[in-house]
């Protein structure tokens, strides 16, 4: 079948997609679409359903309903089709760098010359000439979250799923890391569906923002983000940024009570002290 129009300039489309396990709703039905080249973040409480739904799109779980639609083609339950980097996503002890990076390709077959040369260029080309012949334990954990991210980006695929890439760093490394990603990205022209629970992380990154809601998830709202590129980190303490900040706040806390009234019922749960 020839793909629509709208395939063409849609990229990655979820259609009414939901899950439960067990009987108990993690994700409504959701729609949602991405455009080619877009950036987009879901920022969530802990437990909503973010892995749930990135599992879904990788092809690793079976949506309960719904059809998962890449380039227009249906990718539902079929793995393979995305690049995909786990929360946890570790590097493999025993393989260099460059293993690591190449280790998509190994696991179809032998390594070739030229894979392993495009790989190291690649590498290189993105600021880890001096790490290529190490082992993961001597890198840095930011070091280890690039390689990782250029495992990732070797697999070749139309758009990349990065879940909590940078939740364990600490926040100079995670700014680093996260200009960094936009450099790759903006080369690339790549297309990134991205998970974080930091709102700051999500805007400062993102060209759209979703913001989900407690179990059973959906899309409680989407900000469209429109400060210019290339972004450096001044721009996360002008009026606008902070603007976007406080409309992702006031949709993710506001529902429990925490937006504007954080120490009442925060402590009133304790009860007294014994
Ligand atoms: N395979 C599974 N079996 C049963 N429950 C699951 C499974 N995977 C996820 N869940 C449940 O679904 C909910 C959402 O999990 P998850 O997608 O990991 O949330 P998040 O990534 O937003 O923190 C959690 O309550 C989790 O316990
Ligand atoms: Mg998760």
């Amino acid at each position: 079948m020839e793909p629509t129009r709208e395939a063409a300039t849609c990229l990655l489309e979820l259609r009414d997609v939901s899950r439960s396990f067990g009987g108990v709703e993690v994700l409504t039905p959701i729609d949602l679409k991405i455009a080619r080249g877009e950036f987009v973040s879901i920022v969530g409480p802990s437990g909503c359903g973010k892995s749930t739904l990135m599992n879904i799109v990788a092809g690793l779980v079976e949506p309960t309903s719904g059809r998962v639609m890449l380039e227009g083609r249906d990718i539902t339950g079929r793995s393979g089709h995305v690049g995909y980097m786990f929360q946890k996503d570790l590097l493999i002890p025993w393989r260099t760098v460059l293993g690591n990076i190449t280790f998509g390709a190994a696991l179809k077959g032998r390594v070739s010359k030229g894979q392993l040369v495009e790989a190291a260029e690649m590498a290189r080309h993105y600021g880890l000439s001096a790490f290529l012949d190490n082992y993961p334990h001597t890198l840095s954990g930011g070091m280890r979250q690039r390689v990782a991210l250029m495992r990732t980006l070797a697999l070749g695929r139309p758009i990349m799923l990065l879940d909590e890439p940078f939740g364990a760093l600490d926040a100079q490394t995670r700014v680093q890391l996260q200009q960094w990603l936009l450099a790759v990205w903006a080369e690339m022209q790549g297309t990134i569906l991205f998970i974080t629970h930091d709102i700051e992380e999500a805007v400062f990154l993102s060209d759209r923002v979703l913001v989900m809601s407690r179990r059973p998830a959906a899309i409680a709202a989407e900000i469209r983000v429109d400060l210019e590129r290339p972004r450096g980190v001044v721009v996360t303490t002008s009026e606008e940024f902070i603007a976007y900040k406080r409309q992702a706040m006031e949709i993710l806390y506001s529902h429990r009570g925490l937006y504007e009234e954080v120490t009442d019922p925060a402590f009133a749960t304790l009860g007294p002290a014994s």
